[in-house]
């Protein structure tokens, strides 16, 4: 959720959308098309509706943290041709988790199902979930699916740059698309 809040305040979605339509040349580029119960949760929807870069609905785990880092700190030493901005700056700024509690309890309120629990303890979470160190076992108890490790290269810091990473590294990981394939089996 710290690394969404990222995103959208950096306006990501403004080149990138996470929506994959159920068109041949979208599912073979990016995967399996998008399922409304991946965006049921998502307050704000980021769907977007530009795609100056790629659709990044199903990007989770289809490069590697190291990768995401290099990319955002300095797009074009990965890829040449880039015209994406730079976002270096997140490796040096303190992931700001002071008010994470609250926004759980907001998303709450309109229907995203966080426990209590899940609510009071979102900033041990979010720094148990980039901390190599910290014990995960209760975070992971709460969040089966969560991926928990340093993200950014500095084990000593928690970073807006392991909250992004994490971020991405997440997209499209939660649902298994393998039990929603009507269109693979009528073909
Ligand atoms: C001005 C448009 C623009 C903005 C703003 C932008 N990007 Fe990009 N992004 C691109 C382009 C173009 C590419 C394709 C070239 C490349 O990989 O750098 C790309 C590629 C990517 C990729 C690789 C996707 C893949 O499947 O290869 C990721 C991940 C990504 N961007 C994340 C982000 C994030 C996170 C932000 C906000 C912090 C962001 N981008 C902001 C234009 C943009």
């Amino acid at each position: 959720l710290a690394g969404r809040n990222i995103y959208i305040r950096e306006g990501c979605y403004n080149c990138h959308s996470q929506m994959i339509r159920p068109f041949r040349d979208e599912v073979e580029r990016y995967g399996h098309y998008s399922l409304a119960a991946e965006s049921m949760y998502d307050h704000p929807f980021q769907w977007g509706s530009k795609r100056t870069g790629p659709d990044l609905a199903r990007v989770g785990g289809r490069y590697s943290d190291e990768w995401h880092v290099q990319h955002l700190v300095d797009p074009r030493s990965v890829v040449p041709e880039s015209i994406m901005p730079a976002y270096a700056f997140l490796r040096e700024r303190d992931l700001d988790v002071k008010h994470l509690d609250e926004h759980l309890a907001a998303l709450r309120k309109v229907g995203v199902p966080y426990s209590k629990e899940a609510i009071d303890k979102a900033v041990e979470d979010a720094l148990a979930q980039a901390s190599p160190d910290a014990d995960s076992s209760l975070l992971k108890a709460r969040y089966p699916k969560a991926q928990a490790r340093d993200f950014d290269g500095d084990p000593k810091r928690v970073t807006e740059m392991d909250a992004l990473v994490a971020y991405l590294q997440m997209l499209g990981t939660l649902v298994d698309t393998r039990a929603a394939e009507p269109m693979e089996q009528a073909r």
